[in-house]
């Protein structure tokens, strides 16, 4: 150190510093990460791993509205189960009064990991800084909150929906690349205030901007369940005599609505063309028979990586902020040849 100097010692200990750094950032990682992952590490068991039977998981998930739920609440179920982690599995009924006090009522029992689906964006602050105060690490599963303060969750592990919408937009947006006269759409929003319907709409929005003659004529919540998706459809077909497109948030409300479509003698896929979102097997079905021209996937599996995430957390290693689950499309053709092969 000595042949070093003055100056090499401030640009040797700069250095320092500056590994340090890198290594508590874990390549990527950001503050939240940090933080939360630091807070582990203070609770968790210095170093050793936990094991599963040891771990307990109190997950709330939004409701069985949807054939997608399902599928993820079956994947989150069954991965516990292999893992060995014990869940505590509590149904909100797609009702956010429900979801806080479920979470309250995990924190009370003094869980390990909390993992979540959120029904909405807004409204967490208050219920996940209790779960924070009690040193209780929270996951964020499928869907996000629009919390400032990211230090009160781990992770969210999910779909990029902004990205799903825009899919959906390019899809259309290429299909009508030739048009010379507009084409009316309509769009049946997921759950009005959920990160999805949300995201849904202004990836789509953002895309079909750039083509002025694909026009929303009407875009209204049809809650993600398949009864509501007719309802609304029905009311779309009655306001508007030309409808060229509907734009559906997720398989189910397409479903509904193709109740509705051919109840009013109209072809679905033909005379109105349908793009969704989730890829399950109705809906792939749906698709394989042209009667949904364009599905994005959004992938429920969620729950073997749920349980990777909540293993490390417990033995306080760091796990990225973000972690985008990967996703395809399928047109009609696609979904024929996928169809017997889906498992959800
Ligand atoms: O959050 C994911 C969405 O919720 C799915 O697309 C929808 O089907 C579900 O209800």
């Amino acid at each position: 150190m000595k042949k070093l100097g003055k100056m090499g010692a401030v640009l040797a200990l700069t250095l320092t510093v500056m590994m340090l750094g890198a290594c508590g950032n874990n390549g990527g990682g950001n503050t939240a990460a940090n933080e939360t992952g630091k807070a582990a590490e203070a609770s968790g068991n210095g170093g050793t791993k936990t094991e599963a039977k040891d771990i307990t998981l109190g997950f709330s998930q939004v409701g069985a509205e949807s054939g997608w739920r399902s599928a993820n609440t079956k994947s989150i179920q069954d991965s516990a189960k292999e893992a060995g982690i014990t869940l505590k599995f509590s149904d909100a009924q797609q009702k956010q009064e429900n979801q806080i006090k479920a979470l309250r009522s995990f924190i009370q029992q003094k869980v390990d990991v909390i993992a979540f689906s959120p029904v909405v964006e807004s409204g967490w602050d208050t219920v996940l800084k209790e779960a924070k105060d009690a040193g209780i690490p929270v996951v964020l599963t499928d869907r996000a909150v629009d919390s400032k303060d990211t230090s009160l969750y781990v992770t969210f592990l999910g779909s990029d929906f902004v990205e799903e919408g825009r899919k959906a937009g390019q899809w259309l947006s290429e299909q009508y690349k030739d048009a010379s006269e507009d084409i009316n759409i309509v769009e049946l929003q997921g759950t009005t205030g959920s990160a999805p319907a949300n995201d849904r709409m202004s990836g789509f929005a953002e895309v079909i901007a750039g083509n002025p003659h694909l026009k929303m004529i009407a875009s209204q919540s049809g809650d993600f369940t398949r009864a509501k998706g007719k309802e609304v459809m029905q009311a779309f077909l009655k306001a508007n005599k030309d409808i060229d497109v509907l734009y559906a948030h997720n398989d189910d409300m397409a479903l509904g609505a193709i109740q509705a479509i051919e109840a009013a003698g109209l072809k679905p896929g033909e005379d109105i063309r349908i793009i969704s979102v989730d890829a399950v097997k109705d809906g792939m079905q749906a698709a394989s028979e042209g009667k949904i021209n364009f599905i994005v996937e959004c992938n429920p599996l969620l729950g073997p990586q749920l349980m990777q995430v909540v293993q490390d957390v417990v033995d306080g290693k760091q796990v990225e902020a973000r972690i985008v689950t990967e996703e395809s499309t399928f047109t009609s053709e696609q979904a024929k040849e996928a169809l017997p092969n889906r498992q959800y």
